[in-house]
């Protein structure tokens, strides 16, 4: 088996669970945002970027039979201010793998696109599979272009693909210093004593899914059914204004927050339905925002 971006985030989770299954795991990452502290003892490690013509070598020898691919830029921001770089990693990187996963008969692919950027600013809520497409960001563009894509590449090669669209995943290991996942920026800034800034007025909602239940999606995933898309999120949405006050509680901070202008690309309100997940994958998110920020906050205290 063989997990892209399996140093990053989640990956690095994705990695521990299916270790623990018993799996045998290579991982390919460029280390861009991952880090080799989060890979696991026992793992193959191949440094490099997913569009390298020297993936051929390493799924020759290899010779995976599944494919969990995470490796991606995440920033929305960054695919804002630079569409073609976010294009080079999430849609030609992505068509990398997805050729060879067809040469290299790969028996399925997972692909992680996202729930929160490809939907746009929803019509209903919760947001359900079915929903119009209609991304805010050139990340919900690429991250959509893909699923097209693999959607093709069934019908003229019969790769079988499952897509998983996130929520907001949060948690241990994720890196505070990026511009993606609030909660890890917020824990950081705020257990060092810092201020943090909310971007607009707070009342934006998300959908906040707890790392292990995301990385546990993702081994159901592995079931999935060919060809479906699957939300994973835990259904509900918070907003910024109330994880930060469960991290004010939970840190004893007591700095006011500041609030700044909204980022452009960013939906105001989402969350998941997730039914589709829970009755066809039989899988379902068990950690609470309230557990979940808990276990976060003590993680970042060391
Ligand atoms: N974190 C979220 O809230 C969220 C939500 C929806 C979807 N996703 C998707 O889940 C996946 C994992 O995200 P994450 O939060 O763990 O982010 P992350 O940045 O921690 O992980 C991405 C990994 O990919 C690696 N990488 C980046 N560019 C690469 C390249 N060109 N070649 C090889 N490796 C490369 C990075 O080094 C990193 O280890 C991504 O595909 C992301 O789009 C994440």
């Amino acid at each position: 088996m063989i997990v892209t971006g399996g140093a990053g985030f989640l990956g690095s989770h994705v990695v521990g669970q299916l270790l623990d299954l018993g799996y045998e795991v290579a991982v390919i990452d460029n280390l861009h945002s991952g880090t080799l502290g989060n890979l696991y003892e026992g793992v193959d490690f191949y440094e490099s970027d997913i569009s390298s013509v020297s993936l051929d070598n390493i799924f020759e020898s290899v010779k995976p039979d599944i494919v969990i691919h995470l490796a991606a830029q995440i920033s929305v921001q960054a695919s804002m201010h630079d569409p073609v770089f976010d294009a080079r990693i999430n849609v030609e990187g992505s068509l990398n793998i997805i050729d060879l996963c067809t040469r290299y008969r790969v028996g399925k692919m997972i692909y992680a696109s996202s729930g929160g950027a490809i939907y746009g600013e929803p019509e209903y809520l919760p947001c359900d599979e079915a929903h119009p497409i209609r991304p805010l960001s050139n990340y919900g563009v690429s991250k959509f272009a893909v699923e097209n894509y693999l959607f093709v590449q069934n019908i003229s090669h019969g790769l079988d693909y499952t897509v998983l669209r996130f929520g907001n995943i949060y948690g241990p290991r994720q890196d505070p210093r990026g511009e993606a996942g609030v909660i890890a920026i917020f824990s950081q800034a705020m257990l060092e004593g810092r201020g943090v800034t909310i971007n607009g007025d707070g009342e934006q909602e998300r959908d906040f899914i707890y790392v292990q239940d995301a990385a546990n999606a993702v081994l159901k995933g592995i079931h999935g059914k060919c060809g479906e898309s699957y939300n994973i999120g835990i259904g509900k949405g918070y907003s910024i204004n109330y994880i930060y006050s469960l991290l004010r509680d939970q840190i004893d901070y007591n700095l006011d927050v500041i609030y700044g202008p909204a980022k452009p690309g960013e939906v105001f309100r989402i969350y998941l339905d997730n039914s589709k997940a829970i009755s066809e994958l039989e899988w379902s998110p068990n950690v609470s925002i309230e557990e979940g920020i808990k276990r976060t906050v003590e993680w970042f205290r060391g």
